[in-house]
C-alpha cells in the first residue's frame, strides 16, 4: 500500500474478507474495533438492525472466532487492517457512519505497548477522520472516562476538565483519548465533520475475555473458579458498571442523535470494589476469599458519571440491573469454559 497525504491508502487492498462475496460497495457503516468487546455487540445489532458493516480490526486485542461469528451475516464485512497504518481508499463513498471503538481498553492490555496505545488514539483517530472528511460520513469516537483521571468533583459532568497524570502508567490511554477528543473536534470545527464524543464508563458483559484483567471478567472467573480474589489497595474505590446490551444501545441512539458536545455513556450506581466482590458471590451463590494487594497506580478513587445530558438528549438510560448483568456475563463464562474443556 501506499500512503496519500490524506492517511488514505491506494484502493485495490487484497486483505478485505467478505463470506458472502458481495464486495465493499454494500457498505454503510464502518465499525473500528468490531472484533473487540463492545465493538463485537455494536456490530451484531448493526447487522441485526438489517445495516451492511465492515468491521476494521488489527486483532490486537479483538477475537478472530469473533469475526467468524460475524461472518454469518452476508452484509458483515471484515478488514484486517491497524488503523494507525493507512487505510484502504476503496472505504471511501461506500460509509456513512463511522464507529471508532479501536484501542485496548483493559489496563492490563493497553499498557503493554503504551507507545502503540497513543499510536492508536492519535493516528488511527486521524486516519478515521480523514475518511469520514473524504467520504462525508459521520464519526463518532469512542472515549472514556478515563479523561476525567483521578476526578476532584462527583459525579463527572461533561463540563468537568479532569484530573490527569500526563507521565503514569495509564497516560497512553487517557491522554491518547484526550487528544483524540481533541482531534475529533478539530476535524469537526476545521472541516466540519460531522462528529460524536461518548465517554464511555466502565462496561462488562458476555463476550469479555476471561483474562483480560478487567474488574467485572477477573471476579466473575475466579469465583466461578473458587478462587480467591485480590483487591488492590484497601478495596474502597467506586465504579458504575453499564451492561454491553445497553451500552450498544446509547452508542447507536448517540450516533443517530444532533449532539456534537461529548456525552457521558453508562450506569451510575455507584459500588466499591469490594462490594462489588460480594455482589458477584452472592448473585452466584458462591464463596468470596478475598487477598488484599498493593494499590495500582493512579487508580481512580471514585467514578461516576452525571447521566443528566443522555437522559435529556438522548431519552436513554441503561435498564439491565447489575445482579441481572452479573448473572448473564457468569453464564457466559460458564459456557465458554465448558466449550474449552469439551
Ligand atoms: N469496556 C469498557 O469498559 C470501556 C470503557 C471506556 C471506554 N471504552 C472504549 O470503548 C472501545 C472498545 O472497548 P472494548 O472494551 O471493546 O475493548 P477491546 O480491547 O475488547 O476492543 C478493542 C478492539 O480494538 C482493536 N484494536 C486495538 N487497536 C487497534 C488498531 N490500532 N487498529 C485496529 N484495531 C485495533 C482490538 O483488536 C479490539 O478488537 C475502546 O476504544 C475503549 O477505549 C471501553
Amino acid at each position: 500500500m501506499t500512503k496519500g497525504n490524506s492517511g488514505l491508502a491506494q484502493a485495490g487492498s487484497n486483505n478485505i474478507y467478505n463470506k458472502a462475496s458481495s464486495g465493499i460497495e454494500i457498505v454503510r457503516i464502518l465499525v473500528a474495533g468490531g472484533a473487540g468487546f463492545i465493538g463485537a455487540a455494536l456490530c451484531e445489532k448493526l447487522l441485526g438492525l438489517g445495516h451492511a458493516v465492515v468491521c476494521v480490526d488489527s486483532l490486537q486485542t479483538g477475537s478472530a472466532q469473533v469475526v467468524d461469528r460475524l461472518g454469518a451475516f452476508t452484509a458483515f464485512t471484515f478488514l484486517h487492517q491497524d488503523i494507525a497504518q493507512p487505510l484502504d481508499a476503496g472505504l471511501v463513498g461506500t460509509v456513512e457512519q463511522v464507529y471508532n471503538l479501536a484501542c485496548p481498553a483493559s489496563p492490563r492490555q493497553y499498557q503493554q505497548d503504551p507507545v502503540k496505545t497513543i499510536e492508536t488514539n492519535v493516528i488511527g483517530t486521524r486516519n478515521l477522520l480523514e475518511l469520514a472528511r473524504i467520504a462525508r460520513a459521520r464519526f463518532l469516537l469512542a472515549s472514556t472516562s478515563e479523561v476525567y483521571g483521578s476526578p476532584q468533583q462527583k459525579p463527572q459532568r461533561e463540563d468537568y476538565w479532569g484530573n490527569v497524570n500526563t507521565t503514569g502508567p495509564r497516560a497512553c490511554y487517557d491522554e491518547g483519548k484526550r487528544c483524540a477528543e481533541a482531534l475529533v473536534q478539530a476535524y469537526h470545527t476545521q472541516h466540519q465533520v460531522d462528529t460524536r464524543i461518548a465517554r464511555i464508563f466502565n462496561t462488562y458483559g458476555p463476550g469479555m475475555q476471561r483474562d483480560d484483567g478487567r474488574v467485572v471478567s477477573n471476579f466473575v472467573t475466579r469465583i466461578l473458579d473458587g478462587a480467591p480474589i485480590e483487591i488492590y489497595g484497601d478495596g474502597r474505590q467506586t465504579r458504575c458498571f453499564c451492561y454491553v446490551d445497553d451500552m450498544v444501545e446509547a452508542l447507536i441512539a448517540l450516533m443517530t442523535s444532533e449532539c456534537v458536545t461529548p456525552m457521558n455513556l453508562g450506569a451510575d450506581r455507584e459500588v466499591s470494589v469490594v462490594e462489588l466482590a460480594h455482589l458477584v458471590g452472592r448473585v452466584l451463590e458462591k464463596p468470596v476469599t478475598l487477598r488484599v494487594a498493593p494499590a495500582l497506580v493512579d487508580d481512580p478513587r471514585e467514578r461516576q458519571p452525571d447521566l443528566e445530558k443522555c437522559r435529556r438528549v438522548l431519552g436513554w438510560q441503561a435498564t439491565t440491573s447489575l445482579e441481572m448483568g452479573l448473572l448473564k456475563t457468569a453464564a457466559f463464562f460458564a459456557r465458554t469454559q465448558e466449550h474449552s474443556h469439551a
